[in-house]
């Protein structure tokens, strides 16, 4: 009986803590952020100006979304949006170099990750679209890398043609890593995943005679010095994300990822305008690289059990047999 009356009391008290105490402290530590459902039509960035007292900066934004908005209704034609896509192509390109800071990304895949919105909204002015127009002021002396985008392609037509084309041509399917190195990898390593922000570390050899690997120690130079670039642009060297989802949970992720500004306000991460497939497999990702022992885990657990269950029958025979005649 008092046994009972104990484990009753400590029971209590673990259920208070653990639905009581540590949601309470937790919200008064971290502020909830909540997140926008992958929307991008601008409503959070007009209110954050709002708020701040910036309304020219609002009013700004709110003419900017609502051409969005427009361009969005265009039914696009894809077949012409492939000469636009060619001066895209420009940049972004197989064996692309760092300009003004940063590696342009590929865009296979950029129909299938990226918000059709968000894309829009890219073209026209990709400072605002990834909300780190706070690092362009106007007639600042600092421009986005892409900026000249919007004077190559001007007409809203053009926009949604290109769009179209992204969407029909660049859309195909995708995998978790493909979706990490397009959206995330210019900026951070990986190095579980063997990425670093020049892509897949190459396999390279040891000299026979003098051990040294020449190939290894000038990638490893490039590397150094593409990182120097960013953190340059980005006054930061963005973090290795290998094993990020562990240190962070799934919600400030996302949160976090869908707009940085609304959880580290200043900071010079973009929004990285991904959908909901994109999400998706970049978490994937995440995971496949932060808990790479998962899939042994999976595996040894089923066994370990029936190890114990075939171990627990063994011992009760064996009992059974040692008092048998004791009685
Ligand atoms: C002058 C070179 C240049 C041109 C032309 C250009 N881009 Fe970019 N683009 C960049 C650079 C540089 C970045 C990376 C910027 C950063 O990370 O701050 C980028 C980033 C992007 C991203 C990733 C955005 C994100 O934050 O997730 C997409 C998508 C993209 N460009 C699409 C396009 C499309 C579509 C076109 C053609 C309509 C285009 N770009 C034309 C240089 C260019
Ligand atoms: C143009 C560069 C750039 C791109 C692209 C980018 N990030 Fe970042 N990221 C940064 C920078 C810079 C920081 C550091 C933020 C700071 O300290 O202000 C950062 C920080 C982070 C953090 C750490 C946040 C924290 O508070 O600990 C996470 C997580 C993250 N990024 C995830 C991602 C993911 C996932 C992607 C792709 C979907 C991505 N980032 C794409 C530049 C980038």
């Amino acid at each position: 009986m008092k046994e009972l009356k104990i484990l009753g009391i400590v029971t209590i008290f673990t259920l208070v803590l653990y639905w009581g105490v540590e949601p309470f402290a937790h919200s008064q530590m971290h502020k909830h952020v909540e997140g926008h459902g992958l929307v991008y039509d601008g409503t959070a960035d007009i209110e954050e100006a709002k708020a701040a007292k910036k309304e020219d900066v609002a009013k700004t934004k709110e003419k900017f979304w609502s051409e969005v908005a427009e361009v969005a209704k265009l039914k696009g034609d894809a077949a012409a949006g492939e000469a636009t896509y060619a001066m895209c192509a420009g940049c972004h390109m197989e064996g692309a170099v760092n300009m003004g800071g940063v590696t342009p990304p590929g865009l296979e895949h950029a129909g299938a990750i990226y918000d059709k919105n968000f894309l829009i909204a890219l073209i026209k002015d990709p400072a605002i679209a990834t909300n780190v127009d706070h690092k362009y002021p106007i007639g600042g002396t600092m421009a986005h890398p892409m900026g000249s985008i919007s004077t190559m392609v001007t007409t809203p037509q053009d926009i949604a043609n290109v769009v179209a084309y992204l969407e029909a041509k660049k859309a195909g399917e995708v995998t978790p890593k493909e979706a990490f190195t397009e959206a995330c990898g210019r900026c951070h390593a990986n190095r579980y995943g063997h990425l670093t922000q020049l892509g897949e570390i190459p396999k390279t050899k040891s000299n026979i005679k003098t051990g040294l690997d020449i190939d290894a120690m000038k990638y490893k130079q490039k590397v150094a010095e593409e990182q120097a670039a960013l953190a340059d642009y980005l006054g930061t060297l963005p973090p290795d994300l290998s094993i990020m989802i562990r240190a962070r949970s799934e919600h400030f992720l996302h949160t976090f990822i869908e707009n940085p500004q609304s959880t580290l306000p200043g900071t010079a991460m973009p929004r990285t305008g991904l959908n909901k497939e994109g999400m998706e497999k970049v978490f994937a990702y995440l995971e496949e690289t932060g808990d790479p022992s998962k899939p042994l885990r999976e595996e040894t657990g089923p066994k370990v059990l029936i190890f114990f269950l075939i171990f627990t029958a063994l011992a009760f025979l064996w009992k059974k047999s040692m008092w048998k005649g004791h009685h």
